[in-house]
């Protein structure tokens, strides 16, 4: 099991950072800590602002305000080349006139280090992303997966601290992304370095991270765990972009019992002032179908669809449209009960305005 990170084993430290472009602000406010050697995944939708933190730490933008730190040093207005930073782009910028060997060798070529030290480092990077036998190929000969990890290589052979990656597998079909998540993780575990990530899919992010940080609209939304991020979102934005959630309005009645849908609810959630407006967020595997039609909440089956694992139902009840996943079909047109435990009600402060 992995030991929590200490708090002296911060490697970027991003304080207070905003970033405007002509009035608008992209990035408010900023505060990240990234710990040494972690796989930590910049997450959201488009626009957000990932790609605009991942070069706030490259160097290649500078803040409006707020101040960056390597290993506690300030480094805010060093040049990118000073940076012991990294960075794989999603269009992978590889030199279509050289081979493989020639893009991966190239910085280590500029930075003129001798012959039999380039053939040792190029030769280390071909093995660590299976490239081996791949080194005098043209780089218009790769598919994408090989593409990508010569791009891959090319960015770890001077062995940078941290590994900047903005959307790497973007272009890459299903089976390929999976294979190369699983080989970007292995690489990042054998290497030990710190890998910053941006991807705008939830599940490439749970599944390959050690920290997720959810943005939108240029802020922080939560930093956790995949599991945390998962389990306790901390509100209805992060609930629904990290699976299709139910969010319903309601009303906190006291500490532990919300109303909504016109019932009462035991939930595990208190702290809330007196008839508090809340959302509440019901994952659809949560929801338990029941024959019984005497339940609180009942409902009628608009519609259903087989997805491979389990039916993904629509059902109405007390004019909310309920997304619900279950393993048993329903009938169109017939009348159900829900159950939802109250572990499941996961009640969120509605955001101010
Ligand atoms: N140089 C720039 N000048 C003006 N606006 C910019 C500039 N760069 C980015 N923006 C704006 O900043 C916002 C955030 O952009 P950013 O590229 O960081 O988003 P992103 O989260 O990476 O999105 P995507 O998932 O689409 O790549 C966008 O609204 C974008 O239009
Ligand atoms: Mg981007």
């Amino acid at each position: 099991m992995r030991l929590k990170p200490l708090k002296s084993d911060v490697i970027i430290k991003l304080s207070e950072i905003c970033v405007g472009f002509d009035d608008e602000k992209i990035l408010n406010n900023i505060n990240l800590d990234i710990y040494n050697k972690s796989f930590a995944t910049l997450l959201g939708p488009s626009g957000c602002g990932k790609t605009t933190t991942l070069r706030i730490i490259g160097g290649f933008e500078k803040p409006t305000s707020g101040h960056l730190y390597f290993e506690g040093v300030n480094i805010t207005n060093l040049p990118p080349y000073k940076r012991n930073v990294n960075t794989v782009f999603q269009k992978y910028a590889l030199f279509p006139h050289l081979n493989v060997y020639e893009n991966i060798a190239f910085g280590l070529k500029i930075k003129k280090f001798s012959k039999k030290e380039i053939s040792l480092k190029v030769g280390e990077m071909l093995e660590l992303v299976n490239l081996v036998p791949f080194d005098k190929r043209s780089i218009d000969r790769l598919s994408g997966g090989q593409q990508q990890r010569v791009a891959i290589a090319r960015a770890l052979v001077n062995s940078p601290k941290v590994l900047l990656l903005d959307e790497p597998l973007g272009a890459l079909d299903l089976k390929l992304r999976k294979d190369m998540q699983a080989e970007l993780k292995r690489i990042q575990q054998s290497l030990e370095i710190t890998f910053i990530y941006v991807t705008h899919d939830q599940e490439e992010a749970l599944t390959m991270s050690d920290i997720v940080i959810v943005m939108n609209q240029g802020e922080i939304q939560q930093i956790g765990t995949p599991l945390d991020i998962y389990n306790e979102p901390e509100n209805a934005f992060v609930a629904d972009f990290i699976g299709e959630s139910n969010i319903i309005d309601g009303t906190m009645k006291e500490d532990f019992l919300v109303n909504f849908l016109g019932n009462n609810f035991v939930c595990v959630d208190g702290g809330f002032s007196p008839d508090e407006p809340v959302d509440v967020v019901i994952r659809p595997e949560d929801v338990k179908v029941l024959d019984d039609t005497t339940m609180k909440l009942t409902g009628i089956v608009k519609s259903i669809i087989f997805k491979g694992v389990h039916y993904e139902m629509v059902v109405d009840s007390c004019g909310y449209s309920w997304l619900i996943h279950s393993t048993v079909p329903q009938e169109p047109g017939k009348m159900i009960g829900l159950e939802i435990a109250p572990n499941d009600i996961h009640i969120m402060r509605k955001k101010e305005g």
